[in-house]
Formats: C-alpha cells, structure tokens, sequence
C-alpha cells in the first residue's frame, strides 16, 4: 500500500521543486519520486497500490528534522520531560528523528545495564524515531565499546558541572584515553564545551536576578578554554571525531575554521536559542532563558548565524532540556540557582524560518533544513537513510505553511512542562502534518495519532 503526496514545492537535493513523492506504509521508505505534480490519474501512478493521493499545493513538503540534542529525561526525571511529551512535541515541529541525551534521566546513559533500563522506559511511548546518545564520565572507559555496539550513535562528556551529581564532568586526559578505546569504532565524542580558565576573570557581579550577572559568570572564555583543549586532542588523535555541541561564542569560530583547514575532525551545533534571542533583551529574573553556555550578545549571535552560513557550524539542535517550574524558580528569579536549560523540541524550524528572514540576503528553507535534517542526520550516522527526500530514504516529512503565522503560547505546548522562553512570540511558518516512515504521526487539525508510531533506533553508524 503506498502513499502519494504532491505538491509544486517539495524540498529534493538542495532546491524546492514541483515534485511527486510516492512512498510505502509498510516499509516506510519512499519509493520514487517525479519532479512533476502528477495528479491520480497519472498513468505511472497506476503502479502502485495507492491507497490515498494528495497535491498539498502550495504547502511545502520538506524532510523532517532530524533534531540531535534532546533531553527527554525519562527514566528518573520524567517529571521534568519524558519519551511521550517530548516526542509529540517533536512531531508537532515537523521533527521525525531525535536522539536523546545521556543524562538527567537516571540512571544516566554510562553503562549497558543503564542503557537498557532507558530503552525499557522508552518502549511504546515514542511518537517520532528516538536515537541515543551515551555518555561518557570519569569511570566508564571499559562502557563505551559495548555501549556503542548496543547501538548508541557517540557520546557526550562535560569538561565542567554537568548541573546533576551522577553525570560527573571529565578532563581533557580523558579525552585521550576514550578516544583510544573507542578508534577502531564507528562514533562520535561531543563535548559540552565550557572550562574554567587557568587564570579566571573575577566576577564582579553580585545581583542574582540580573541576566548580566548569570552571563559575566561564564564568560566566552569558558567556551574558548574548553574548544581549545578539544582541539588539542583532535590533533594528537586525528582518527576519532570530535563535536562541539551548542556552540555560544563566536570568538571559538576561528580556533574551529584553523582545526578544520587543518583536517582535524571536529565539528560544531549551535541551537535555535542561540541564533534568535540575545542577552540585551532578555527581562532581568526571567529564568526561563538560563542555559549553559548562556546565551550571548546581538553582535554574537549575528556571527554565529554568519559561521553557520560559512559552513563552519554544520548543524543546529534545539538543546530541549526542560525541568519543573519550581526548578526553574520564576518566583525567585535567581539566574545563579535556577536550572539551566530552554524548553524548544518540535520550536525551531518556525524559529530558524522567521529569524532567517531578517537576514540579508534571508535564510532558505534549503538552508535550514540542510543544518536541521540533512547535516544532523550525518552527524548521527543516519545519512543513508534519512535528512532528504530522496528514493530509498525513509518516508520522513514535514509539511509545512510558509504562510502561517502562529503566536507561541506555553499552554499550547505539548511539553510535559509547559514553559519555554519563547512564549509569546510570534513566528512565521508553521507545520501543518508530520509523518515518520509512512505513517502521519501529528496533523495540525486532528493532533496526534492515537498510536505512538516511533521506533528505537539501535542500528550501528553509517558514516
Ligand atoms: C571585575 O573587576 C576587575 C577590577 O575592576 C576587572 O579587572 C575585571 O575585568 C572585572 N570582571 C569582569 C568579569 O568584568
Ligand atoms: C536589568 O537590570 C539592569 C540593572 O538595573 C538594567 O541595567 C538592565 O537594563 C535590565 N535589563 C533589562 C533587559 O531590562
Ligand atoms: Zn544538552
């Protein structure tokens, strides 16, 4: 049985064209496609079993985000998020793949029994595919072979406070030694990339519920200390792969631009928070904005869109990595004790459609969806099979309205939390159907489908 979607834009290759897509809903995968709106009676359409046909005209068909940075806490903080909250959410955004973070669920991703423990949690509840990230602390070095033959994509590692006590942060000897165990393996080491200076600046600031005080206590240094001894790393191992994740200084681009011209393998993500709120505007107490690194300056963030642009950051997560609204402390709006991290699963493709047209000359859809899709579905070891349109792949899609435009609004989220810092802001474009391997998992008019039709994915890398 297959399913035909036409519209006269669809996103294939790196341009939107008129285009047929037809695709299996058993299989999941997409079985051909014309660049030509055919209509049902279309000849070479009576191939195929068709079991329902649409031309969406004018809404544009794209592949779905593949979004390569989400917490979805569960099990041990499913108060905070949890597999089905966080993948409606996603489905909601057009998002048909994410990969969870190893940590604050506890137990955290570090071990084969642990990982087993979250794939149990996961199961049945998940509305889009969910991937997984483990994680790498001080004293799981003989962990990460077995862990990434079970099937996770990489890890993630802190060279500062990762915020929970079971997630310790590691060095950068560390760094070494992990990438020994893990070189003759297909995977991915990311950092969060924050470190303390040998000679730290003193922070004068003393007001914890100004935003300046939270953004002059980790400073870009932070970032720059931490990228530098990454890529130190990089060059004395140069067969593992490194990743920067949600990269906040543009002072780390050019350390990145002389790794990368030197053949290192390291790579950066920012996110969406990063590329449209700035520190100038966010409301002193307003604790809803606190995340690690913290998000910086107008002038900042005009030059990270501009290395995204340059090629030198090659993907953009959301980083969604919610919490209670008592964690989060609003009513004290105390920067320095609330916990960091910004609610957007299933947010950015609006966010980076609306920021982007501001820009000269504005961001295409092509672009956004090279970062969001195609570029993190590579960074996860997806790329054979999803981030594009394209015959063989899966049957991956969001379509989506250029035209809408919709007010953010907390109580209309589909977070468990229903917090996020950009409530109330007004977005253009908006998703109006996603669907996963085949199957539509959310439409705009009817929600979600009864089922949670996501799968596990425990495949090896294919990079
Ligand atoms: C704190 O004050 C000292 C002395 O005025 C100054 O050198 C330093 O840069 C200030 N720290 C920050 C983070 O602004
Ligand atoms: C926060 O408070 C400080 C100190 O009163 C002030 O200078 C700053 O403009 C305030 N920030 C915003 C966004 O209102
Ligand atoms: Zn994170």
């Amino acid at each position: 049985m297959s399913r035909v979607i036409a519209s006269d834009h669809v996103l294939i290759g790196s341009e939107i064209v008129p285009a047929t897509v037809i695709f299996s809903v058993e299989s999941g995968k997409i079985l051909n496609i014309y660049k030509e709106v055919l209509s049902l009676d279309s000849p070479v359409l009576s191939r195929y079993d068709v079991a329902e046909f649409r031309d969406v005209s004018p809404l544009h068909v794209l592949p779905g985000l593949v979004d390569a940075h989400v917490h979805l806490n569960e099990p041990g903080r499913t108060e905070w998020e949890g597999f089905a909250t966080g993948t409606k959410a996603a489905a909601a955004g057009g998002v048909t793949t994410v990969v969870d973070m190893p940590l604050n669920a506890i137990p955290p991703t570090t071990t084969l029994e642990n990982f087993h423990i979250k794939l149990e949690a996961a199961k049945g509840q998940t509305w889009v595919d969910v991937g997984f990230w483990g994680g790498l602390v001080p004293d799981n070095l003989e962990d990460l072979v077995p862990l990434i033959q079970a099937g996770v994509r990489g890890f993630k590692s802190f060279l500062i406070e990762s915020g929970v006590d079971e997630f310790p942060a590691i060095s950068l000897a560390h760094i070494s030694a992990a990438m020994e165990k893990v070189a003759d393996y297909k995977t991915l080491l990311m950092f969060h990339a924050e470190m303390e200076p040998a000679e730290p600046v003193a922070a004068n600031a003393t007001d914890p519920t100004l935003y300046s005080t939270f953004l002059e206590s980790r400073p870009d240094s932070f970032e720059t200390t931490a990228i530098a001894g990454i890529i130190g790393c990089a060059a004395k191992n140069p067969t593992v792969p490194l990743h920067i994740v949600h990269l906040a200084t543009h002072e780390a681009v050019p350390m990145i631009v002389r790794a990368q011209q030197q053949g290192l393998k390291v790579s950066a993500e920012t996110c969406f928070h990063y590329l449209s709120l700035s520190a100038e505007t966010i409301p002193n107490c307003s604790t809803h904005f606190k995340c690690c690194p913290p998000i910086r300056t107008e002038g900042n963030k005009q030059l990270l869109w501009k290395a995204l642009r340059d090629g030198v950051i090659q993907t953009v997560v959301s980083d969604h990595s919610p919490c209670t609204p008592e964690l989060k402390g609003l009513e004290r709006g105390d920067f320095m004790e609330a916990w960091g991290g910004i609610a957007s699963v299933g947010l950015g493709l609006p966010i980076m459609y609306t920021e982007g047209l501001k820009l000269s000359p504005p961001v295409s859809l092509v672009e956004i969806l090279r970062w969001t899709s195609t570029n993190t579905a590579k960074q996860v070891g997806l790329g054979h099979r999803k981030g594009q349109i394209s015959v063989g792949y899966d049957a991956d899609l969001a379509i989506f309205d250029p035209a809408a435009s919709h007010k953010v609004e907390n109580a209309r989220t589909f977070f468990k939390n229903k917090l996020t810092a950009y409530d109330g802001l007004d977005l253009q474009g908006r998703v109006t159907e996603t669907i996963v391997r085949g199957n539509t998992v959310f439409t705009l008019a009817d929600g979600h489908s009864k089922t949670a039709l996501g799968g596990l994915i425990l495949e090896p890398r294919v990079d």
